[in-house]
């Protein structure tokens, strides 16, 4: 396993990102700071390549029935651990890579961990 230090924790605050290209070709990877734990995923979409990690950030939305069903409870949780495409809005959970629409599809996520005020990221060499 090979260790990379790719940002300053101060670097990135809650809530933010930073692209770090290039990361194992040139796409590269998005690093994530949610709610102060930080992840790393690949910045390419399982879908048709388009830049994952440049998406926007949600919570993750959940109904007590569906959503046309009167009375249906919604709420939104987890602000910031959802990420989703910009080309064509597949939504990805950011510590796992899971899609929301179909668990057999993920995108690569590496360990990330905080060495003093540096951000490693731990990848197969
Ligand atoms: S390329 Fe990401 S959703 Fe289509």
């Amino acid at each position: 396993m090979a260790r990379i230090a790719v940002a300053k924790v101060s670097d990135i605050p809650p809530g933010q990102r930073e692209i770090v290209v290039p990361f194992r070709g040139r796409a590269g990877i998005g690093v994530f700071n949610v709610a102060g734990s930080f992840y790393a995923v690949r910045n390419i979409c399982p879908h048709k390549n388009g830049p994952l990690c440049t998406g926007t950030l949600t919570g993750r939305v959940t109904t007590s029935a569906p959503p046309a069903a009167q009375g249906a409870a919604i709420s939104i949780d987890g602000d910031g651990e959802i990420l989703h495409c910009p080309w064509h809005q597949w939504a990805f959970e950011i510590a796992t890579g899971r899609c929301l629409v179909d668990p057999k599809v993920r995108v690569k996520t590496y360990p990330v961990e905080i060495e003093g005020d540096d951000v490693v990221v731990i990848y197969e060499d």
